[in-house]
């Protein structure tokens, strides 16, 4: 046969348009986009569905241990298959680094790691440490790998970095050609908070929002835009969850500061009461930053159709609630500050995306394939093979039954984890079939690939994140 997989009858989704179109596939790659595609040794029947390309999820904490003992429970079998029920074909995940260690020793595990799952995969490096070796001898060993974005956070005790430390992580990104991501909270004001929230009595889970309220966000998106201006290295801000936060990066973007915003799922459905659920079940909801609230959900639509938020990822976290690793480790009557952060959402991000989205009408389906798979794509330098349904690209690819209503469940999430954030809530619209590279990976629920055929996707120099060449006094302290 002239192609090894027929995808016939379906609307074909792009980031700019949707038509009518049969896809042909050969050897892992979209060779065909016809009318009607012919002579396949395997055919799958689209009509009435969508085929929209598999979604890129460049935010996913998968099998990540932390110095404080946390442990990610997910796996990359485990999120694989957890991926494949969501319609997600690839990831960008993470390589953690322990402070007073280098990178390049963890880094060989998650690439052993990764290449034990089925998902498409590539690592942002965090950076914890920031030492000379770290960043002079490590850091360009890891881009000769083909890793491309560093992750740092400005909160966390055993994770943040200081604006000195930043300074130093931006320099080497733009001397290197990395993007940098950064979870923007300032963490003396959310320390200084916590330590008032304890003394006065207040520390349920609810409060947990209460440490770190929008303007701690405001500040250290700020500070890291300022920062990132000043060395003119590009930036992703990660999980945006209010609107003053997103007006920091619409502001820099409108002076043409290269800076991305991300938000999640969680920004648009979850909120603070959600965290005040009784009998300690409000833990199940603690991520950073926290969930907001109804009128902030709306704000944060607001952002995303104005193109200030452009990728959403899921920020997915393998915390069970029970067990050992889980949210309610410390007891049910734990401190806030005992539970730890993040939740899972690896499966759920496109189905609540497009029904959130698409279904009620507040964005297009085009903006939907932009934002869960051609915007990550090409921010992080995994376009044009990921990411779209092009002649060339690789056949990765979600059929959606745009009508089909589903309740969500844990056991619909198909991932390890003993809860999801998202229980009970109604989606119209759900992917019936995933494709990846060619294969019928998920059919009907029913998750079938082999561990080990996931690939790693290393990632070259890319124009998207060049810096602009704009310095104070043109001098090149990054280089210098
Ligand atoms: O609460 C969250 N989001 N935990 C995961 C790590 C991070 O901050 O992205
Ligand atoms: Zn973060
Ligand atoms: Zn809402
Ligand atoms: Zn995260």
């Amino acid at each position: 046969a002239e192609y090894d997989l027929a995808v016939r009858g379906g609307v074909v989704a792009g980031p700019f348009g949707a038509a009518r179109c049969d896809v042909g596939v050969r050897d892992g790659r979209i060779v065909a986009l016809a009318e009607r595609v012919t002579d396949a040794a395997r055919v799958v029947e689209a009509d009435g569905l969508l085929v929209l390309p598999g979604g890129v999820d460049a935010h996913c904490h998968i099998e990540e241990p932390a110095p404080d003992g946390t442990v990610h429970e997910e796996t990359f079998v485990s999120a694989s298959c957890s991926a494949f029920a969501g319609g997600t074909t690839s990831v960008v995940c993470f390589v953690p680094q322990w402070k007073g260690q280098g990178v390049l020793g963890r880094y060989e595990d998650y690439r052993r790691r990764g290449a034990g799952g089925m998902l498409d995969h590539a690592f942002h490096q965090i950076i914890t440490d920031p030492t000379d070796a770290v960043l002079e001898d490590e850091v360009p060993r890891l881009v000769a790998d083909g890793v491309r974005s560093l992750k740092v956070f400005l909160t966390y005790d055993t994770l943040r970095l200081d604006d000195a430390e930043y300074l130093r992580v931006l320099a080497t990104a733009r001397r290197h050609g990395c993007l940098v991501a950064v979870h923007c909270e300032n963490d003396s004001a959310i320390g200084w908070r916590i330590d008032a929230l304890l003394r006065a009595g207040l520390s349920a889970p609810k409060h947990h929002a209460w440490a770190r309220p929008p303007v701690v966000e405001r500040e250290a998106t700020h500070r890291a835009i300022a920062l990132a201006e000043l060395v003119d290295q590009p930036i992703q801000v990660f999980h945006v969850s209010c609107a003053e936060a997103a007006e920091e990066i619409a502001r820099a973007q409108a002076r043409g500061v290269k800076v991305w915003g991300e938000t999640c799922p969680q920004y648009l459905t979850l909120t603070a009461a959600d965290m005040d659920r009784p009998d300690f079940e409000g833990a199940k909801f603690m991520c950073s930053p926290a969930p907001r609230d109804e009128e902030e959900h709306g704000r944060v639509w607001d952002m995303i159709r104005r193109g200030v938020l452009d990728v959403v990822s899921s920020d997915h976290c393998g915390f069970s609630y029970g067990g050992d690793a889980g949210k309610a480790r410390a007891g049910r009557d734990a401190p806030f500050t005992a539970v730890p952060n993040g939740i899972p959402g690896l499966a759920a991000r496109l189905p609540i995306l497009f029904s959130e989205g698409v279904s009620k009408g507040r964005i297009t389906l085009e903006q939907f394939v932009r934002l869960s798979a051609t915007n990550p794509a090409r921010l992080y330098g995994l376009g044009p093979r990921k990411g779209a349904i092009a002649v060339g690209a690789d056949a990765d690819l979600a059929l959606w039954d745009q009508n089909k209503r589903v309740t969500l469940t844990n056991a619909l999430m198909r991932h390890a984890i003993d809860y999801t954030p998202y229980e009970g809530m109604e989606v119209t619209g759900w992917p019936v079939a995933t494709i990846r590279r060619g294969e019928v990976v998920m059919r009907d629920g029913a998750v079938e690939a082999e561990p080990g055929t996931g690939r790693f996707l290393p990632r070259g120099p890319y124009d998207f994140i060049k810096p602009r060449g704009v310095l104070p006094n043109n001098f090149d302290a990054a280089g210098a």
